[in-house]
């Protein structure tokens, strides 16, 4: 065969290939006891911050962008999920104690605040993820109140 047919057949034969490998996507199901809002007094306001910003990566309620069905793009993107997940899940609160919580709580307002959170290329693929002052200050103020709350309960 000659080389440019090699390539002709090869490049997309191997593209065809690895979309069988690869870690899986997953929206594991939600038990109604363990999601954030059980444990913690989340407004209507933090709650839909969270969803525009946050929940893609960080619970089960992940809507899946069309670049996480086609390899080798969505080895990054479920990773990434992956391990937005294992820091810090909505949707399975229940995992963590009160120094813990205390801590996520600490960082999400400190992650807003220097625009860590959400990543810059999610940032850039989502517009409405964007985070102006008003929506920090608010994230901020809710982390606060409730990292007071839990401080105060014996
Ligand atoms: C694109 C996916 C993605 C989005 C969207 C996202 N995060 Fe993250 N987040 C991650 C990943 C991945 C990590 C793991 C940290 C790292 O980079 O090592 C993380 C880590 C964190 C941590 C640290 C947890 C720990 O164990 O210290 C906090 C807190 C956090 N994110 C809060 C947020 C908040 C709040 C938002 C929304 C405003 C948000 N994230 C949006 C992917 C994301």
């Amino acid at each position: 065969m000659k080389a440019r047919n090699r390539i002709v057949i090869g490049v997309p034969a191997f593209l065809l290939l690895i979309q069988f490998l690869g870690p899986e996507k997953s929206n594991p199901p939600i038990d109604p006891l363990r999601p954030v809002e059980a444990h913690l007094k989340v407004t209507s306001q933090v709650s839909a911050l969270f969803e525009r910003a946050c929940q893609n990566c960080h619970s089960h309620k992940t809507e899946w962008p069309w670049y996480s069905n086609v390899a080798p793009v969505s080895w990054i993107v479920i990773d990434n999920v992956n391990l937005g997940r294992s820091h810090m899940n909505f949707s399975d609160w229940t995992t963590y104690d009160r120094e813990e919580v205390i801590r996520l709580l600490t960082e999400t307002c400190e992650l807003v605040k220097t625009g860590e959170m959400p990543t810059r290329p999610y940032q850039w693929m989502h517009d409405e993820s964007h985070l102006d002052e008003e929506d920090i200050r608010v994230i901020c103020e809710w982390a606060e109140g409730e990292k007071t709350r839990l401080m105060e309960v014996e």
